[in-house]
């Protein structure tokens, strides 16, 4: 694979893209879920999901059972959604949990932050401590997080240098967005599952090359000649336009902008990946992001969430505002479920790159090589 792999690097004019085997064969998902997912911070979900203390909501994330849990001081942790002692799954489906999280096999307890708190019977009927069994050292398995732009970002291994270092690039070319912004409830949300590889949804965004064919609609008004490519090496890519149109209702409504933005954002809006999977947008008067989770090496689960930079915007407006992103989300369902299918052809050699065009995907292709070839686990 490495040998391959290098050829990623070569000019954009010269290179070819990813080998089938990245999309197609479970084993090599397998790899890259240790040095793309565990090894960086990865998107699981979103904190407006668990908005109350103490809401809690199993996700299981490239098969791994992780728990989303509000805790009593209102901090959002991620937990191995298993019990330390046989492994039971601990929370199955979406609840408030008032009292403590209860283990449904042996009833072993947990506070929200992922103490041990009880361990009935452990030493027999009626005695629920053991001086062999140290509850201090049998809390919760907790996994690293950070919350930025409410997604929450993960680090499974562990030892990934910190989000804000990670990414601080990206932060700073987004900072006049750091400021609140609301989820517009269910009607701000969606979820679209994908027959490909979660790759090639990200490659997708990244590009804009395909916008006359695939999204009419919205290339009439943001046309291909408008927009321009996002690239930072080793850090993010994607595109961006240099006319957007505010989303307007049937009596002129709009929704409201963001506070002091600068005066690029008057027009310009950005569409982003934060590898390895998240895509995000900002735009002056709304944003969004999309996690995509990769259930399997060729079926990706993406779940969109609609901000808005007011807690009371119209609720038509945000419905129809959501239907619109829907629709473009459908749109390209047909194109990443057609590459899944083409990389099976053996005579498939990865593809050509437009030297143009295509630059953000080239990016994001050499990214993957790179974590590929660095990944510590891999080594020989
Ligand atoms: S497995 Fe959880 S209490 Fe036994
Ligand atoms: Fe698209």
């Amino acid at each position: 694979m490495s040998e391959r792999l290098q050829t990623i690097f070569a000019p954009l004019a010269q290179a070819n893209g990813l080998a089938n085997e990245h999309y197609t064969d479970p084993q090599v998902h397998d790899i890259e879920k240790r040095a793309l997912f565990f090894d960086t911070w990865a998107g699981l979900s979103v904190a407006s999901e668990i908005p109350e203390i103490g809401d809690a909501k199993p996700i299981s994330f490239l098969g791994m059972p992780l728990l989303i849990i509000r805790d009593k001081a209102g901090n959002v942790r991620v937990f191995q959604n298993i019990c330390r002692h046989r492994g039971m799954i601990l929370v199955s489906k979406a609840q408030r949990i008032e009292g403590a999280i209860r283990c449904p096999y042996h009833s072993w307890c947990y506070s929200s932050e992922g103490r041990l708190i009880t361990t009935p019977h452990v030493g027999g009927p009626g005695k629920n401590a053991h001086p062999e069994v140290d509850k201090a050292a049998l809390g919760l398995i907790e996994v690293r997080s950070h919350i930025w732009r409410d997604v929450i970002f993960i680090n499974i291994s562990g030892d990934a240098p910190p989000f804000e270092t990670v990414h601080k690039h990206l932060i700073k070319r987004w900072k006049d967005f750091d400021q609140p912004m609301f989820q517009g409830g269910e009607n701000s949300k969606f979820t679209i599952n994908v027959k490909c590889n979660w790759k090639l949804a990200v490659e997708n965004y990244c590009e804009s090359y395909h916008l006359p064919w695939v999204h009419p609609g919205l290339n009439a008004y943001s046309r291909l000649e408008d927009h321009y490519h996002i690239e930072e090496a080793g850090l993010y890519s994607g595109q961006g336009t240099n006319f957007y149109r505010q989303f307007e209702g049937d009596g002129g409504y709009k929704f409201p902008s963001f506070n002091k933005l600068g005066k690029k954002w008057g027009d310009s809006a950005e569409y982003i990946t934060v590898f390895p999977n998240v895509l995000m947008a900002c735009q002056k008067d709304h944003a969004w992001s999309a996690v995509l989770n990769p259930i399997s090496n060729e079926l990706t689960t993406e779940d969109i969430n609609i901000y808005y930079a007011s807690p009371t915007t119209n609720e038509e407006m945000r419905e129809a505002n959501k239907k619109q992103w829907k629709d473009i989300f459908i749109e390209d369902i047909l194109v990443v479920e057609g590459m899944q299918l083409g990389r099976n052809c053996t005579g498939f050699d990865g593809g050509r790159f437009s030297p143009a065009m295509d630059g953000p995907t080239h990016l994001f292709h050499s990214w993957v090589a790179n974590k590929l070839l660095n990944n510590k686990s891999l080594r020989p």
